[in-house]
């Protein structure tokens, strides 16, 4: 099904498949150990006390006592249940190749994994299909500390709208005007609630579990829908996998991958790391994370996977029939140093989750000198010495908490680390506030700007 995002290829990655062969043998080469295992971003953890701040309490707190949800509050519309749950109950029509009932099942999680070798930890591990993004986000944003029923009190405005599951049904052998139906019941719905008036919707955001493309139909296109250039959704943030090149309101965000820990150390014995890599280390079923069920050729490494994990010190992520792949999250996961090949695939699109310094923890090989013959992926890589590479893994290692989604219905209680979902909101409120202030809704960034050549500007 990812194969099939968009007709329209953005980009052929297929000339990559042959290169990749030969750089296994390099992969396999430098073998690389990390060092003990540090706290994962411990210091960060206190921030977060759901627990404190539930709804009804935050309501009613004395004045005198400092709001720990000021400028943190988020509004979540009411939509009626045609924009959410009503797709997850007709789940059967979401999609006509997979069985999304499995995948929207766990809040969003899908099945959870449990003949898994016997190694994985027995929690935190399901077959989660990359599009249910919006029923994970949905439900962790029940359980986020600083809702409130005061949209004017609110720092944004979520609208839990399944904007991918819904455009998702009908991509193949739809009219345009039924890809688009819900979209548009949607903006008139927004547009005449209350909450849209004060900022014109530019405080209001949603979560498309898609790419861009799929919500960015031109004129006279014939591919998805075109929520994102309807004027409402112009005035809105999409949070999507995948931003377009030309960024209308579009932000990148992880996809989600296999692993949905309720707690920084899952289970009882060790860090999320430990679980992580040590655990999966020593199991068959990590095969799942390296290459995304059964299709090899998202592995691109020789023989078993285990010793791939504990050998290969890079994934090779050629962008596939768009910039952006789940497995680079998947093989991040796994401890693999990835390796891009456009700055599509990741330095321009999660900006909230990967630190601005792309080469702290990747590898970046032009695509075109690789193609043109003027660099040999296998050379490039021969650069980095053991130390090199292992202090990239390390910073692979600690990015993982905050790429996955934590298990939504986990109970917010005690200390938690801070998540995918918590940085998005994180970088989503800095967003809406800059934009509210009148200033552009992100910095003008001379680090993403070195990258514009890739990429064919309109
Ligand atoms: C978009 O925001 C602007 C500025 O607040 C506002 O004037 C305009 O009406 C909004 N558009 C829609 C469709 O609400
Ligand atoms: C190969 O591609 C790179 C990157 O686009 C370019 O700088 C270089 O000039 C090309 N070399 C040849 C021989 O085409």
């Amino acid at each position: 099904m990812a194969g099939v995002q968009a007709s329209a290829v953005l980009r052929a990655g297929r000339w990559l498949l042959p290169l990749t062969i030969p750089v296994c043998c390099v992969v396999w080469m430098l073998l690389v150990f990390s060092p003990p295992t540090p706290e994962l971003d411990a210091g960060h953890r206190q921030s977060f006390h759901p627990s404190d701040q539930r709804l009804a309490r935050a309501q009613k707190k004395p004045a005198a006592v400092a709001d720990r949800c000021a400028a943190r509050y988020i509004y979540v519309q009411d939509l009626p249940s045609r924009f959410n749950a009503d797709l997850l109950r007709d789940c059967r029509s979401l999609s006509e190749w997979t069985d999304m009932c499995r995948h929207v099942a766990n809040a969003g999680m899908g099945p959870r994994l449990t003949r898994t070798g016997g190694v994985l930890p027995p929690t935190g591990w399901y077959d989660t299909n990359q599009f249910t993004l919006e029923v994970i986000f949905h439900n962790r944003m029940r359980q986020y500390g600083c809702l409130t029923t005061d949209a004017s009190r609110a720092a944004a405005v979520y609208v839990p709208y399944y904007a991918g599951l819904d455009v998702g049904r009908h991509l193949w052998g739809f009219s345009n005007d039924v890809r688009d139906a819900l979209a548009e019941d949607l903006v008139g719905w927004l547009r005449s609630s209350p909450a849209w008036a004060a900022h014109g919707g530019r405080d209001h955001f949603l979560v498309g579990g898609r790419i861009a493309w799929d919500f960015q139909r031109e004129d006279g296109g014939e591919w998805g829908s075109h929520l994102l250039f309807l004027p409402e959704a112009r005035n809105m943030t999409a949070l999507v996998l995948e931003s377009g090149p030309w960024h209308v309101g579009d932000v990148g965000v992880p996809y989600p991958t296999y692993l949905h820990p309720s707690r920084a150390a899952e289970g009882s014995s060790g860090t999320l790391r430990d679980s992580v890599i040590d655990q999966c280390a020593r199991s068959r079923r990590c095969g799942l994370l390296q290459c995304g069920r059964g299709r090899r050729r998202d592995c691109y490494a020789p023989g078993n996977v285990m010793h791939h994990l504990k050998s290969a010190a890079f994934c090779l992520q050629p962008p596939g029939d768009s910039y952006t792949r789940r497995s680079a999250f998947d093989a991040m996961l796994a401890g693999c140093v990835p390796v891009f090949f456009h700055p599509g695939s990741a330095y321009t699109q999660y900006r909230w989750h990967l630190p601005a310094d792309h080469t702290r923890y990747s590898v970046f090989v032009p695509g075109d000198s690789v193609r043109n013959g003027t660099v040999r992926v296998e050379d490039a890589l021969r650069r980095f010495g053991p130390a090199e590479v292992a202090a990239m893994r390390e910073q692979v290692i600690q990015m993982i908490p905050g790429i996955v989604y934590r298990d939504p219905r986990a109970p917010s209680t005690g200390v938690q680390f801070r998540d995918a979902f918590d940085v998005a909101i994180d970088g989503l409120i800095r967003r809406v506030n800059s934009i509210k202030r009148g200033l552009p809704p992100r910095p003008d960034d001379d680090d993403l700007r070195r990258w514009d050549g890739y990429f064919d500007m309109r």
